[in-house]
């Protein structure tokens, strides 16, 4: 019986773990072969591992996304191997330490910007090129409510994620007649190993410490990767440039 992504091929980033890996055993076990990008190389080939098991068709790729080097390796590896690349899923993410513009240290605002932001960047400007050449793509990013309002995680997070949304709509945009589609999913709060490092005096958690409150009932990763994959699918062919909150209608307060 055929699948709905049988003869995809997707690269889910962040695979090895949470959302991510969610995403990769969903787009697997409906047919679509899987790069599963990590920077950790075991729990990235525990995701290769559940889904070879279960009959599906996966590789590891273990590095840095915010390293140019790392995501050049990656496109060519998936091009030498699956000839074309049909999904990105720019999901890997980093969490800050939820201070204040004025407490930020230059090491957490580089870092975070870089792998929340420009790894998406080099990404997408790595793959869609080959997406280009066959008039045919689609793209999710993981932003998050943090990426909508200014209450949700601390200066250098949100100014990551405000930013993926900007990347997002420009995307969708430049590509619109190219057959390239270019979605985001704006998590609220979901169950995963996502790290929060914080700072127990930092002004921004004092000021927006209500936030928990507003966060409500807790997603399980698997209720993300059904609407990502419904954004990289052919069902959502004329969704472009949205950003799906998906958030129990924490946005909607
Ligand atoms: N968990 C939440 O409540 C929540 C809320 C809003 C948005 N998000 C976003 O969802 C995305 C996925 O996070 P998650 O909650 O599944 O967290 P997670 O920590 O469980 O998974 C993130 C994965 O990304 C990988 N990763 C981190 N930096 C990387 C890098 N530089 N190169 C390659 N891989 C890297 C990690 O190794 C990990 O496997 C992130 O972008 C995060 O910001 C999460």
């Amino acid at each position: 019986m055929s699948k709905e992504f049988d003869g995809r091929t997707a690269i889910v980033t962040g695979a090895g773990a949470g959302i991510g890996r969610a995403t990769a055993l969903q787009l697997a076990e409906l047919g679509a072969r899987v790069i599963v990008a990590d920077l950790h190389a075991e729990t990235a080939h525990d995701t290769v591992r559940a889904i070879t098991t279960a009959g599906g068709t996966a590789i590891a790729v273990v590095g840095d996304l915010s390293d140019q080097d790392v995501v050049d390796h990656l496109v060519s590896h998936t091009v030498a191997t699956y000839g074309v690349i049909d999904i990105l899923v720019n999901n890997a993410g980093i969490m800050d330490d939820m201070s204040g513009p004025h407490e930020v240290s230059d090491a957490t605002w580089e870092r975070v910007i870089r792998v929340n932001l420009t790894a998406p960047f080099l990404l997408i400007r790595a793959v869609v090129p080959h997406m280009l050449n066959r008039g045919h793509g689609a793209i999710v990013n993981t932003t998050s409510e943090a990426g909508l309002r200014g209450s949700a995680a601390g200066t250098a997070y949100t100014v990551s994620k405000h930013g993926l949304v900007g990347l997002t709509k420009s995307a969708a945009v430049i590509y619109r007649d190219k057959g390239i589609r270019v979605n985001a999913v704006a998590p609220g709060g979901v169950a995963t190993s996502l790290e929060v490092n914080m700072k127990p005096d930092a002004m921004g958690l004092a000021v927006i410490g209500g936030f928990a409150n507003n966060v409500g009932r807790i997603a399980q990763a698997e209720q993300l990767a059904a609407v990502i994959i419904f954004l990289a699918s052919d069902a959502a062919s004329n969704v472009n440039g949205a950003i799906v909150p998906v958030d129990n209608g924490w946005s909607a307060i």
